[in-house]
Parts: structure tokens; C-alpha cells; sequence
């Protein structure tokens, strides 16, 4: 049989890694890798505890064997017989299972260190893996979201100082960011326009022919690198800064005891107004991203005003929306110290997994700093990984009926609480809270 022309391996099978893997391997052989032993073991079963992608869609594309270099008949899985055999995703955490790829995309992620500056460790340690296979005609393709640069002057020399060869004569590379959306069941990855780009204009045609094979939305191939790197990044930095402003909206109406929800109803019908929402900006994109395009410009001598005060101001929901539920508490004469208080939803968006930099947790924080106990529900996230990450009780199941809460706050849209009868749950006088403005006008105190 024929040598597929290329041979993928997808280095990182997170949120972007795994549905990246998945597309490609149903035109191509892919091997995904991942350091962690307990992803490649799910995945291997044809489990996604990341909820991105299906049992059924994950198992129809996993083969036993290697598709890089396994008889063919021996790698089809009993769920996949139809496929073309020289395709297929396999899951491996060891590098002798990526050596006969030429191509290595990395989905590695970049977060933050507790001073918020970017860190590229992740993405150095992955290179360091690809620098130890690399080989002469090989292209290095990146999509985890940085700043303007880090492809070219970070990424690009881990892999020629450990390979050996040289950038743009014996290996090349390319950037292409990922625009997905977690949970997001209509826009996912094949249906999302894809920027590519490349480091000469002969390896820019190649990357973008790549994906235009298998992303059906399209692609958008930018002229260099840094423009397709700064195109995503200053993507999300746009949706925080809009976010910021309806934020500040949400404390001056506040004050003024205006309800945002109506205003914004009223301003949209204008064909101008963007309708943005507010809320607790968390999760590792929007909340995180932006760190990376201001922690560059100032290193390089401009003081990012908008976006870090947008930062800021995102940063301090979590704080405002409990001292917001406080005060309303002490109007209705309810005891804080002591209080029980309900928080409906811990991930950091709705209908979602993930708990990564949710900004519930603040709400939570400013809670315990008045006295008030806390109860947190939420049918979505695993409370093993809430412990673990937070040091945090987050109950799957809403055992008791009773009208037992002081407070009930919404704080994530997960689709089962919108229909939750929270009369059942409210002490007779009790406060309810909406973050999210999706509960009915009647049944809330107020809502942000
Ligand atoms: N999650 C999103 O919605 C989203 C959307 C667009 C872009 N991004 C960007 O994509 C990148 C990846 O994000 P994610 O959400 O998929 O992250 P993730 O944490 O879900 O997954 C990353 C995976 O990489 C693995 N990994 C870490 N270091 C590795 C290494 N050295 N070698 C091999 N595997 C390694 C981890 O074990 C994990 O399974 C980030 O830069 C992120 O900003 C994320």
C-alpha cells in the first residue's frame, strides 16, 4: 500500500488536540501524544472525559497499531471497517511511536505564572520532544495561543539546538491558531475558519493545503507567522476588553439601581450595538491570552492600558457579584455570619467540563470572608478535580429539598438549572442572585 504523504502526529491531546486529532484522522494517519499516561489510557479505551468529543465519533477513528508503520489490516478497530485503512488516530505517550511522522502539531498549553507573565514551558518541553525526531523535510506546526514571536524566536531554537538541523533549510515550521470553543457543540473544529500560515511561502502553501483538506469552513492563509500568531491572541483580547465594558456598565447601573439585562435588551436593537454580556471572565483563553500580548508589549517598552485595565476589571466580578448578594442579604435582615448560600455552577462556562481559572472560585472567597457557609452544585464539573484544583467540596447532586438555603446565586448556565424550581431550595425570604441573566425576572432579587 501507499505511503500517505503525510503522516501527523498531534503532540498534546487536550480541549485542541484531541478534536484536531480526530479530524485529521479520518483523511490521514495521525498518532497523538500526550505526557499524560491516564489521557492516552481514556482515549485509548475511546473515552474523552473532556466531553469535546464523542464516544462514538472518538472510537470510529482509533486503530490498535501504530498507522505510521503497522500492517494496515491489523490497525482497523472493529468499530471502523469502512474507513480507508492508511488513516486512522492511535494514542501513545511514547516517542518511538512519533518517529515516522512529517508533521508535528503542537496543542500544548500556554498559561499564565502567578504574576500573570506568560509561561512557555509547555511549549518548550514539547519542542524538546519534537527536536529529539525531527528530521530533514519535516514541518513543526503550532497552535497553542501566544504572543507575536514565540514561534520563531522561542519554539524555532529548542528545535534546532536539539535536533541539530536547521530552520527553513533542513525542517520548517508553521502557525495555525485554534479558534474553538469548549462545549460548543455547533462550532466545532471542521466548521471554524482556520488561519494558517507558514515560514517561507512555498511552506505556507503546504500548512494551508493541509487543513483546507480537512477543515470545510475554510482557511485563511496569513503572510507570516507573527501576523497569524497576533491574529489570535488580539482575538481574545478584543472579547475581554468588550467584556470589561459591559462589566463596568454592570457596576455603574448598580449603583444607579438600573437593571443591565433591560438596558442591554434596549441597546441592542440598535444594528451597531455588539451584544456582549457580563460576567465572570475565567477559563484559560480569554482570562489568560491577553497576559501574553500585554506582557510583550511591555517588555518591549509600551504599557498595555486597555487591556490590562480590562484585566482588571474582568478580575474583579467574582469579588463584586458576592459583595452584590451581601448586600442584599442585609436588606432582606438575613444574619451573613452563618448563612448558608447555594452557588449554582463551579466550571467556568456553561454545559462545560472545564474547571480550569473558573472565577466562581472568587465568588466563593469573598463568601467565606463575611462567615457565610457555602454549598456548591454543579452537575457538570468532576468534584474529584475540584478538590484537587481548589481544595473544594462541589456536590453533583442537589440531595436536599428543603427550603434550606439564605441565598441561591446562579453563577454558570448549565441547561439543568434553568428549569431547577429553586422555591424548593430558598428559606421563605431568601435571596436569589442571576449572574448570568437567564433566570425568570420574577423569581430573582437582582441579576448583574
Ligand atoms: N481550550 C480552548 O478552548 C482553546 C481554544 C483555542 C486555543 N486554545 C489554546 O490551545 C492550547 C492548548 O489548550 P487546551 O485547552 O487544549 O489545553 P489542555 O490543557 O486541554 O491540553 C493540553 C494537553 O497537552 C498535554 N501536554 C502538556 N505538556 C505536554 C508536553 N510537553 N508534551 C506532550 N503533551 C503535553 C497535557 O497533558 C494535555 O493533555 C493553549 O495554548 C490554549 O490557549 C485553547
Amino acid at each position: 500500500m501507499l505511503r500517505s504523504k503525510y503522516r501527523i502526529t498531534i503532540i498534546g491531546l487536550g480541549y485542541v488536540g484531541l478534536p484536531l486529532a480526530r479530524l485529521f484522522a479520518t483523511k490521514y494517519p495521525v498518532v497523538g501524544f500526550d505526557i499524560n499516561q491516564n489521557r492516552i489510557n481514556e482515549l485509548s479505551k475511546g473515552q474523552d472525559s473532556t466531553l469535546e468529543v464523542s464516544d462514538d465519533i472518538l472510537q470510529s477513528v482509533l486503530v490498535k497499531e501504530n498507522p505510521f508503520t503497522c500492517h494496515p489490516e491489523l490497525a482497523v478497530s472493529s468499530r471502523a471497517e469502512s474507513r480507508d485503512l492508511n488513516t486512522g488516530l492511535y494514542c501513545s505517550s511514547s516517542l518511538d511511536d512519533i518517529k515516522e511522522a512529517n508533521i508535528y502539531i503542537v496543542t500544548v498549553p500556554t498559561p499564565v505564572d502567578k504574576h500573570n507573565r506568560p509561561d512557555l514551558t509547555p511549549l518548550y518541553k514539547s519542542s524538546e520532544t519534537v527536536g529529539k525526531v525531527l528530521k530533514k523535510g519535516d514541518i513543526v506546526i503550532y497552535e497553542s495561543t501566544v504572543y507575536p514571536g514565540v514561534t520563531e524566536e522561542e519554539c524555532i531554537p529548542v528545535l534546532e539546538r536539539v535536533s541539530g538541523l536547521t530552520f527553513n533549510v533542513d525542517f520548517f515550521a508553521g502557525y495555525s491558531p485554534e479558534r474553538i470553543n469548549p462545549g460548543d457543540k455547533e462550532h466545532t473544529v471542521e466548521k471554524i475558519l482556520k488561519v494558517t500560515s507558514g515560514s517561507t511561502p512555498e511552506i505556507g502553501k503546504i500548512v494551508d493545503d493541509l487543513y483546507k483538506s480537512v477543515i470545510t469552513a475554510g482557511t485563511h492563509l496569513a503572510p507570516t507567522i507573527k501576523v497569524a500568531e497576533a491574529a489570535k491572541v488580539i482575538e481574545n483580547a478584543q472579547r475581554d476588553i468588550n467584556i470589561a465594558f459591559i462589566n463596568e456598565l454592570a457596576k455603574i447601573f448598580s449603583l444607579m439601581d438600573i437593571d443591565t439585562q433591560d438596558v442591554l435588551a434596549a441597546a441592542k436593537t440598535k444594528w451597531n450595538f455588539l451584544p456582549f454580556q457580563p460576567g465572570l471572565v475565567g477559563g484559560h483563553c480569554i482570562g489568560v491570552d491577553p497576559f501574553y500580548l500585554a506582557q510583550k508589549a511591555q517588555e518591549i517598552g509600551y504599557y498595555s492600558e486597555l487591556i490590562l485595565a480590562s484585566r482588571r476589571l474582568n478580575d474583579s466580578m467574582g469579588t463584586f457579584i458576592a459583595s452584590q448578594v451581601i448586600k442584599l442579604m442585609i436588606k432582606k435582615d438575613i444574619a451573613i455570619k452563618g448563612a448558608k448560600v447555594l452557588i449554582l455552577g463551579f466550571t467556568f462556562k456553561e454545559n462545560c467540563s472545564d474547571i480550569r481559572n473558573t472565577k466562581v472560585v472568587d465568588v466563593y472567597h469573598t463568601f467565606k470572608e463575611y462567615g457565610v457557609n457555602i454549598n456548591i452544585f454543579d452537575p457538570c464539573a468532576n468534584p474529584e478535580e475540584v478538590m484537587h484544583e481548589y481544595g473544594l467540596m462541589c456536590h453533583s447532586e442537589l440531595a436536599e429539598k428543603s427550603q434550606n438555603y439564605d441565598a441561591i446565586v446562579l453563577a454558570v448556565a448549565h441547561k439543568e438549572f434553568l428549569d431547577l424550581d429553586l422555591k424548593q431550595y430558598l428559606k421563605e425570604g431568601g435571596v436569589v442572585y442571576d449572574v448570568k441573566g437567564v433566570l425568570k425576572k420574577e423569581i430573582i432579587d437582582k441579576r448583574l
